[in-house]
């Protein structure tokens, strides 16, 4: 499979990189972000892009791929509804429209979150618009499009949050976690995990487009 990730630099997209440079399943994959993600290897080419609500300069480069890994996103704490909605529906309905217009085969896999609300009218914020996201990618033409909605996640491999108070939890709370992986996989997973449901459900599919911790965790 040949792939496309967005967000390779931050703590789920790093996970998802690892677990596709090591895969032989995974042919190659074209990083898309705004630096970087620093890593040298055969399969891995990237393009540094400024403009995340317009790709016409670099369109030529997005056709012929299997899969897009969208795990570009943000935490809404602290941050108001307007600029939310920018970081998480505009930037990747952007994206996933140009996708699906250049890619009509391509399996469409997005890092949403537990409790995105798909009615879109619940009263937490950044749950309606992850609903939202959820639910106008599900309507893009793509062969098929998943909406993995993890809990917490823990980082594995040294694989480090670009969020320092996240980080700093992750770090405080390793052994716990390491725990709550064996005993509750329906709140916990890890960057490990995710990664290897990702090609998983690009290559085969899943019986649901929405997939829970507890779901990513069985893949
Ligand atoms: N971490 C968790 O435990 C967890 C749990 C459930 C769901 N999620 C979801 O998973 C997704 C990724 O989370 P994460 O923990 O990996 O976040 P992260 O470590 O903060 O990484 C965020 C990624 O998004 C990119 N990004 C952020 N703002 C951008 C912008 N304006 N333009 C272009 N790129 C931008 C960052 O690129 P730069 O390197 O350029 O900043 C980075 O690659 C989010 O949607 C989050 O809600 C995370």
């Amino acid at each position: 499979m040949k792939v496309i990730l967005f967000g390779a630099t931050g703590m789920v997209g790093q996970g998802v990189l690892r677990e596709c440079l090591l895969d032989p399943k995974i042919e190659n994959v074209l990083a898309v972000g705004r630096s970087p993600a620093g890593q040298q290897d055969a399969k891995l080419r990237e393009i540094v892009h400024d403009d995340f609500l317009d790709y016409s300069a670099i369109e030529s480069q997005l056709a012929g791929y299997d899969a897009c890994f969208f795990c570009l996103g943000v935490s809404s704490i602290g941050m108001d509804e307007e600029r939310y909605r920018h970081l998480t529906y505009d930037i990747t309905l952007a994206a996933a429209t140009t996708l699906a217009k250049l890619n009509p085969g391509m399996v469409f896999i997005y890092v949403t979150g537990q409790g995105a609300d798909s009615t879109e009218q619940g009263r937490l914020m950044w749950a309606r618009i992850k609903g939202k996201t959820e639910n106008d990618l599900l309507k893009l033409p793509f062969k098929a499009a998943y909406m993995f909605r993890p809990a917490g996640i823990q980082p594995l491999h040294g694989i480090r949050s670009k969020t320092a108070w996240i980080q700093a939890i992750y770090v405080a709370a390793a052994p716990l976690l390491t725990l709550l992986n064996r005993v509750a996989p329906k709140y916990m997973t890890t960057t490990e995990q995710v990664g290897r449901a990702m090609i998983e459900v690009a290559k085969d599919g899943y019986p649901k487009p929405v997939l829970e911790s507890e779901d990513i965790n069985a893949v």
